[in-house]
């Protein structure tokens, strides 16, 4: 009985590996659209994508990040400006797509411009703080999505959503962590929407990266400017020392962001060009053997766990 059990994990995995290795033919037919490719995951894929052979639409934020991305990729590539927090620069962007992808339809939707900041204590922050994340991670990705189905259906193609593990387990206060789990909820009920019209949809889940969303200097920035506009009331509660002990314990994060962010894309290539994507990947050691594993824990465990590199407040008990 334990040896059948124990044959059956190499087994799924060996299963698993075989499935994988299936790629699509006729890359060079499609066409994918990646938002925030100005910097990080999404400016890598863009390139790798392009090298590949695959018509990749490049989403930007600034002109300048456009223009980076074009000198250093073929002719292929197009780019173009989209705020995605802006409903009416979505909206233009999802007409020049259609204009761009014809009777092809988009093969690919990869949701990828996120950003990270404010990020502080709760009590620290204001409503606009938390409203202006989640504008970005979440309400964006979902009005590009919607707005763009229609050419993704005609494809058969697929929906690649960037998540992270805080969409599986709580690591801060603040916007963030709240608008991962947005996303990971959107994808699920997406992803059993879209299955009967042959499209797939899947979550990529990294842990941490070397980023400018986890660039410690940002997060003791946005800290410090949170904890100046807070009231003397919560300064003399949580104290100097709080504040001064949770800047530093911002590079705790350090020894966990990895360079190579190819690990992440590699897995956004995987649903891309699979001929069977996964529903869910996870990105680097800390998502696969921390933050995942974690996530399955006992509340209570998970809070003493997360709670070690907690300063304790002045007025605290
Ligand atoms: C790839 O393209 C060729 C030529 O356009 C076509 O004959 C073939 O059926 C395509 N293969 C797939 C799997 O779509
Ligand atoms: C916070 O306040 C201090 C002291 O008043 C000031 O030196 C610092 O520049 C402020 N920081 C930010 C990010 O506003
Ligand atoms: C500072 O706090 C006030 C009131 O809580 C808020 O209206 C304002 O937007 C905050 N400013 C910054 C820079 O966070």
């Amino acid at each position: 009985m334990w040896v059948l059990l124990l044959l059956l994990v190499p087994l799924s995995l060996l299963y698993r590996w075989y499935k994988d290795r299936y790629i699509l033919e006729n890359l060079t037919d499609k066409y994918v659209l990646i938002t925030g490719c100005d910097s990080g995951f999404g400016n890598l894929l863009a390139r790798k994508l392009d090298r590949r052979g695959l018509h990749v639409l490049a989403a930007c934020l600034t002109d300048r990040g456009a223009e980076e991305l074009k000198k250093q990729t073929s002719s292929r590539l197009q780019t173009v400006l989209l705020d995605v927090t802006d409903s009416n620069s979505v909206k233009s962007a999802v007409k020049w797509a259609s204009q761009t992808v014809g009777d092809k339809g988009l093969w690919g939707l990869v949701n990828n411009a996120g950003i990270s900041f404010p990020c502080a204590p709760n009590e620290w922050l204001t409503k606009e703080d938390f409203i202006k994340i989640v504008n970005v991670n979440l309400l964006g990705l979902v009005d590009v999505t919607i707005n763009m189905l229609h050419l993704i259906r005609k494809a058969r193609g697929r929906v690649v959503n960037i998540a992270s593990v805080a969409g599986r387990i709580t690591i801060s206060g603040g916007g963030y962590c709240m608008s991962k789990y947005g996303v990971e909820s959107f994808s699920d009920s997406l992803r059993r929407e879209m299955r009967p019209f042959g499209v797939k949809v899947s979550i990529v889940e990294p842990g941490f990266f070397k980023t400018q969303l986890t660039n410690t200097d940002l997060i003791k920035q946005s800290l410090e400017k949170a904890w100046n506009n807070t009231t003397e009331e919560i300064r003399q509660s949580y104290g100097q020392e709080y504040f001064k002990k949770s800047c530093e314990a911002s590079q705790t994060i350090v020894p966990l962001c990895k360079e190579d962010l190819s690990l992440v894309t590699d897995c956004l290539e995987h649903a891309l060009t699979a001929v069977y994507p996964r529903t869910r990947y996870s990105a680097g050691w800390d998502a696969k053997l921390l933050f995942l594993p974690l996530s399955y824990f006992p509340t209570s465990l998970v809070d003493f766990v997360l709670g070690i590199a907690n300063p304790k407040p002045a007025q605290g008990v």
